[in-house]
């Protein structure tokens, strides 16, 4: 195995900011001093002028999904190479139990959907949709897989949604096996309603995705989902935030002290509701759920990632073509295939908006981006960490580079960006996946099937 050094670059962590080489050895970083002597490595990358930062987590990624009909664009080969072009090394997408089957028949179609494509490591979560006899049994069956976090849906009745007592159920068991449940909370009978009430009336345009699921929907559902856990006497995090409402739910919790997290995702940092109004059905686009919101919603949001109300940065990464699979609601909103991408251009879009304009500090990108998810979903410190010992996921991030985001240059593949046009300055320059230069100077040099499956401890930050 080849050895490398990261020369002269300005390290950053979610608790540090220091000068110093990292010298990397069998996939691993082998030493972090001052000065390092170049001849020591085979490889000696010039940082000077850089920023050394872990590689991005992802915690909330959905790769090659059945949804509606259709499959998400993106399987673990293309999903994986993008994410890894824009800075990030570790994924954690979602493996789906079919109702009435056991969730290792999930997990084991999950690995093959990876095996022999994924760019970066990655890890799964399982979502669970029946709780059967031996369903809980079946939850520590997945812990023991290093699958130490499950979701479960307050949405989508008769497809992925669960009632409350399974619910509290499966809360009651990680209470015991130390795993994290991921809420989608949103209530999902009153939202039904609505959207039956809508297209009654002949609304079914893409706005009407929005219009039918109110904040309040969203915020009734984590406000159940945080009294659930409390009662379970477990943590509980809440997936893909949107709103203020939702979001001083969450921050009230916290307050009395319950270890209740959330994610936020650029999408509701950064667009609202006007994008669903898009003529010639262009709003469909930006039709994933929750929704996007009014406008005075986003600074909400960027105040709960500076007051650590939210914890993590996601993308919740689910693209389907414009072209072909978001037409196929083109006359029912209801079934256009909910979801965007974005696992390309996290980082470029929080350390643009949120960095350079001030809104938050370099430590706390890499702790919003990386450090956290790698805590609580039971990664660190060998993701999420530039100490020695820690897997060398490494990016050599050059904070001044300018980047126009568009669908014309992206790596996904889907044929639009949510963030068409918009241009950042910062952006990564390489990318080493396991002590392997994976991206460099927008090129590609990684290859699909090395990404690993990750293990995951159970009892990660959320437990602490
Ligand atoms: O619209 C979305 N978010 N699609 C992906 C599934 C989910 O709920 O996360
Ligand atoms: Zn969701
Ligand atoms: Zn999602």
């Amino acid at each position: 195995m080849s050895t490398v050094l990261i020369r002269g670059g300005t390290l950053i962590t979610d608790r540090h900011t220091y000068g110093a080489d990292i010298f990397v050895e069998d996939e691993r970083i082998h030493d972090i001093a001052p000065h390092i002597p170049p001849e020591t490595a085979d490889r000696v990358i010039d940082a000077a002028g850089m920023l050394v930062m872990p590689g991005g987590i992802d915690v909330h990624t959905h790769l090659d999904m059945p949804f509606g009909g259709t499959t998400s664009s993106d399987d673990f080969e293309t999903g994986t190479r993008a994410a890894a072009f824009g800075g990030t090394t570790t994924i954690v997408d979602f493996a789906i139990q079919a109702k009435g089957t056991k969730m290792r028949d999930a997990l084991d179609t999950w690995w093959k959907k990876a095996e022999g494509k994924a760019c970066i490591d990655y890890g799964l979560h399982m979502i669970v949709t029946d709780l059967g006899t031996s369903g809980l049994e079946d939850m520590d069956d997945m812990v023991s897989e290093g699958v130490a976090s499950f979701k479960l849906f307050m949405a989508y009745p008769n497809v992925l949604m669960v009632d409350d007592a399974t619910i509290f159920k499966a809360l009651g068991q990680t209470a015991k096996n130390g795993a994290l449940v991921c809420m989608h909370a949103e209530n999902g009978g009153v939202i039904d309603t609505i959207v039956q009430r809508a297209l009654a009336e002949g609304k079914t345009a893409p706005v009407y995705h929005a219009l039918t699921r109110p904040t309040r929907a969203e915020a009734e559902a984590v406000h159940r989902s945080i009294a659930l856990a409390e009662m379970a006497g477990a943590p509980v995090y809440i997936v893909h935030l949107s709103s203020e409402d939702a979001l001083n739910q969450v921050r009230e919790a916290r307050d009395r002290g319950l270890p209740a997290f959330a994610e936020t995702c650029p999408q509701y940092l950064l667009l609202s509701i006007e994008e669903l109004e898009r003529p010639d059905f262009e709003g469909a686009k930006y039709v994933f759920t929750p929704p996007l919101r009014e406008k005075r919603n986003l600074p909400k949001l960027w105040d709960g990632l500076r007051h650590d109300h939210l914890q993590v940065v996601s993308t919740d990464h689910c693209p389907f073509c414009f072209a072909d699979q978001k037409h196929l609601g083109k006359d029912d909103f209801t079934k256009i295939p909910n979801g965007g991408p974005g696992i390309e251009n996290r980082l470029q879009l929080i350390h643009h908006h949120g960095v350079n304009a001030g809104k938050i500090s370099l430590n706390r990108f890499v702790e919003l981006v990386s450090a956290t998810p790698a805590r609580l979903f039971g990664m660190y410190p060998r993701k999420g960490a530039l100490e020695v010992g820690s897997d060398a996921d490494i990016v050599v991030w050059d904070p001044n580079a300018l980047h126009t985001i568009s669908a014309a240059s992206h790596h996904m593949r889907v044929d639009y960006s949510m963030f068409e046009g918009f241009e950042v300055r910062g952006n990564a320059r390489q990318v080493l996946s396991r002590g392997e230069v994976i991206v460099e100077d927008g090129r590609f040099h990684g290859r699909a099937g090395r990404g690993n499956y990750l293990r995951r401890q159970a009892r990660g930050g959320a437990w602490n």
